[in-house]
């Protein structure tokens, strides 16, 4: 391991690279990155670095819409075939129908989607800022896509607004459910729970703090509490146990893993940076439609 710890740090000044990662990596790529964040973090964070080289260790919407951020970098997506099954789940054809229908209505876009689609949305979000962003939206009507969960939770923070949920969910969090989780409370009767708004409403409905996954590592952080019940993925449990080495985390279930995150390693990003593959290649054209819908996330999300 060491070994191969040395090549990318070499390659990396070599190639100018930074690496970037999401909070449910596998640990050992976790240990390799330079920044670590939820996806509102690491969108924000491509725009900043100087670097000519991003390594994205993430699913493949997080690493295009890094391309999608700054297209005159190099963005290795590190395993091509690591996607988000949530980002297939809405097509043109659904925000086309949707757009008939309703003479005013805003489409909203969890960043988890296709850069093919973010070209048609007005604005995307991320669950660490969507609750800044949808209040400054004029119109009454907003089609959510893809993710019901996170739409319907938001539809329940803002009842002035018509929310059109699209059906699209996240396999990892969608079968996470309520009597498994209560089981999980009498065993751990003092546990918090701390859910993620992908979870379904049975799941959220029980838990004490929803957010997205740094909102879930800060509130542990400034908690008193002492034991916490975890409703996201299990790569988080590797941030939570590094801040609060004296604070005790529980699953609902060992099922909490998104394998595409898994399947990023450390040798692939040795081997990405050597041999240049699966950089993000998207046309200009796409890079410039899809871009307006990001941009505009980070300016409305400040
Ligand atoms: P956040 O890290 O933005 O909360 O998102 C979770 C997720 O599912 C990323 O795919
Ligand atoms: Fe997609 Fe769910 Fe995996 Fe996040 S955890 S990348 S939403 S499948």
């Amino acid at each position: 391991m060491d070994n191969l710890i040395n090549k990318i740090n070499e390659l990396k000044k070599q190639r100018d690279a930074v690496i970037l990662g999401h909070y449910y990596l596998e640990r050992d790529v976790l240990d390799i990155c330079d920044y670590v964040g939820d996806s509102f973090y690491l969108a924000k964070k491509a725009t900043e670095l100087e670097n000519k080289t991003i390594v994205f260790c993430g699913v493949r919407f997080m690493g295009e819409s890094a391309k999608i951020l700054n297209p005159d970098k190099t963005v290795l997506l590190v395993d091509n075939s690591a996607i988000c099954p949530m980002a297939n789940m809405v097509t043109k054809e659904d925000i086309d129908k949707i757009k008939a229908a309703y003479d005013d209505v805003c489409v909203v876009a969890y960043i988890n989607s296709k850069s093919e689609i973010k070209r048609y949305v007005d604005v995307c979000v991320t669950s660490g800022n969507a609750h800044n962003i949808i209040p400054k939206i004029k119109n009454k009507n907003i089609y959510f896509i893809p993710d019901k969960n996170l739409g319907g939770y938001l539809a329940k923070q803002f009842p002035e607004k018509n929310f059109i949920l699209h059906p699209g969910y996240c396999p990892v969090h969608e079968r996470m459910n309520k009597d498994e989780l209560l089981e999980a409370k009498k065993l751990h009767p003092g546990a918090l729970v701390m859910a993620h708004p992908e979870c379904n409403e049975g799941v959220l409905g029980v838990a004490d703090y929803i957010g997205s996954t740094t909102g879930i590592i800060d509130f542990v952080a400034n908690s008193d509490n002492d034991e916490f019940i975890i409703a996201s993925e299990l790569g988080m449990f590797y941030e939570l146990e590094k801040q609060n080495p004296h604070k005790h985390f529980y699953p609902i279930k060992a099922d909490q893993i998104c394998v595409d995150m898994k399947k990023i390693t450390p040798a692939k990003v040795a081997a990405s940076l050597e041999n240049d593959f699966d950089g993000v290649v998207l046309s200009g054209e796409l890079i410039a439609e899809a871009k307006k819908s990001l941009d505009r996330m980070l300016e409305m999300a400040k």
